[in-house]
């Protein structure tokens, strides 16, 4: 049975269990002192928790390069104290999604150690082999900069293998199908042992065909056999996919009869809000919700800002991606593989709160379902004396006590902000609980009333004429119910026209202050929108749950 398509209205609140709560002073965080945090997290209003990759793992890339699939890497607990953790979220009605990370694996896991002694051993062809290096070898690294390579001879095979990521990270071979069998037997695995789902990792690197070949494929039917074999073991989970893909795409990955993902995270629309947020001009950004209009109806965009990477911002054209470098990341050593930015959310805004609220206010309300990143909820920064995206990856600032009251060693497994603005002293859960101002409480507010607007998750949505580029209005319907919600991305107080539509829309209530709006004699409502200023109103008025009808 499918419990609803919760997927379509959740809250998805994305962690890394290392740097979140370190439970026995041994400086790593750990499942124990998650779990201790659930009742932060079920207070703030989260539904779903995207946990990042916690099994065992030599953790070169942060863990995306796992030695056994079927492992908790020992420094953060046992399987026993994961079964624990998802147990206990559940009973909070929390949800658990895991990430799961098939495109490669660790050149340490146990299959890559076979493979490359043994040329016939079943494993070799686990990976993809080249006897000479191929022409294309300099070509597709996704770290450019820090990767030199896609092929590396191994000394021990004697041949080249290919990697898409870092040299460590040898591809499987995906067009095996002993290699299907254990990417089926891992998600088997882990949803026995409690997870809704799984956020999957580079996922059109995975249904690709790999090879010395120049030409490749994408073998989009295996996405719908993954959700088929998911479905079968458990009617409500989910794929999330990790795909930065043209919208053009998108139709194949979710499948024509919404028979493929149930989830992609939309980065065509992020890198247009981060563009937005620059230059105040929402137009491509209204361009790009446009193009990734199209999708099933059981399918569902995820939303989101930062992540535990880079800001991609490969996809916009230069000029745009320069005006996003001009206002938010201006420095060499705040940008990444020459495409991206590497900071958090906080010191990219400038700490400006208001502008954060807009920022994810906005994100709240774009088509889809949202996803934000542990420590925003704060305003938390980044030390980029930290290599590559460590730097946005530090330890959960907790409170004022020592090393932020993440861990009680004093060797933490990455250094604490301990200064500037951004450092514990000012900016920590603890302080912000007692704040009613803070943006802690601000976040939980917006989840709650996020929640209560499931229109935005399940509707239809039209951008309204606001008459000013830098202020996106955007109507939903859904089951006759509608909200209209308003940004103001500018620094600029402006007083907007705005007409909503029908005879209901004279009446506008606001939903997050008294400021309600009456249309005049034409249907038009004047709106002042304060600089960076948001509203969400209702549409006609509050009694929506009982105009809600069965379909
Ligand atoms: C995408 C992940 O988000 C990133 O952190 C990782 O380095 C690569 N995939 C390789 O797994
Ligand atoms: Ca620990």
């Amino acid at each position: 049975m499918i419990k609803d398509l919760w997927y379509k209205n959740a809250v998805i609140y994305s962690v890394h269990v290392g740097t979140y709560m370190d439970s026995n002073a041994d400086g790593i965080g750990d499942f124990e002192g998650l779990a201790r945090r659930l009742d932060y997290l079920h207070g703030l209003g989260i539904t779903c928790i995207w946990l990042g990759p916690f099994q065992k793992s030599p953790r070169r890339d942060d863990g995306y390069d796992i030695s056994d699939f079927y492992q908790v890497d020992p420094c953060f607990g046992t399987l026993g104290d994961f079964v624990e953790f998802t147990n206990q979220a559940e009973q909070r009605g929390i949800r658990v999604m895991i990430d799961l990370v098939v495109n490669h694996t660790s050149d340490q896991h146990p299959w890559f150690q076979e493979a490359r002694k043994d040329p016939d051993s079943k494993y070799r062809d686990f990976y993809v082999w080249s006897d000479k290096k191929p022409e294309n070898a300099d070509e597709g690294m996704v770290f450019p900069g820090v990767q030199k390579t896609t092929w590396t001879r191994d000394p021990v095979a004697g041949q080249y293998y290919f990697h898409r990521f870092y040299e460590f990270q040898p591809d499987l071979n995906t067009e095996n199908p002993l290699v299907l069998a254990e990417i089926r037997k891992i998600m088997g695995f882990w949803l026995e042992l409690g997870v809704c789902g799984f956020r999957m990792d580079a996922m059109p690197f995975v249904i690709s065909t790999k090879g010395p070949q120049p030409r490749h494929r994408l073998r989009y039917e295996m996405l719908r056999e993954f959700r088929e074999f998911l479905q079968w073991r458990r009617g409500d989970a989910i794929i999330l996919a990790e795909a930065n893909v043209e919208p053009k795409n998108n139709q194949h990955y979710f499948g024509e009869d919404g028979d493929r993902l149930q989830m992609m995270f939309n980065f065509w629309v992020n890198q247009r809000v981060f563009h937005a947020l620059a230059t105040a001009d929402t137009r491509p950004l209204v361009k790009a919700l446009e193009q990734t209009r199209d999708r099933p109806a059981n399918a569902q965009w995820a939303h989101f800002l930062r992540n535990h990477d880079e800001l991609d911002l490969g996809r916009l054209s230069e000029d745009q991606r320069q005006a996003v470098f001009d206002d938010m990341g201006p420095d060499k050593d705040m940008q990444l593989y020459d495409r991206g930015i590497r900071r958090r959310l906080g010191p990219m805004l400038r700490g400006d709160w208001r502008r954060l609220e807009m920022a994810y206010s906005l994100l709240f309300t774009l088509p889809g379902t949202p996803v934000i990143r542990y420590g925003d909820e704060l305003g938390m920064g980044d030390d980029l004396t930290l290599p590559e995206r460590n730097c946005a990856r530090t330890p959960m600032q907790w409170s004022t006590e020592p090393l932020a009251g993440f861990t009680r060693s004093n060797k933490p497994v990455l250094p604490v902000i301990e200064q500037g603005p951004y450092s514990f002293h000012k900016i920590n859960a603890a302080d912000q609980r007692r704040d009613a101002s803070s943006l802690l409480n601000w976040t939980e507010r917006i989840i709650r009333m996020r929640k209560e607007v499931p229109e935005i998750g399940w509707g239809d949505f039209k951008v309204l004429d606001t008459g000013y580029t830098g202020v996106l209005a955007i109507r939903y319907d859904w089951r006759n119910n509608a909200v209209v919600t308003i940004h103001n991305l500018g620094s600029e107080s402006t007083e907007i026209q705005l007409r909503v539509g029908d005879e209901k829309g004279r009446h506008l209530v606001n939903l997050l202050t008294q400021d309600h709006s009456e249309a005049n004699g034409r249907g038009v409502h004047t709106i002042v929108m304060e600089p960076y200023g948001y509203h969400w109103y209702r549409v006609g008025g509050l009694g929506y749950l009982l105009e809600c009808s069965n379909e």
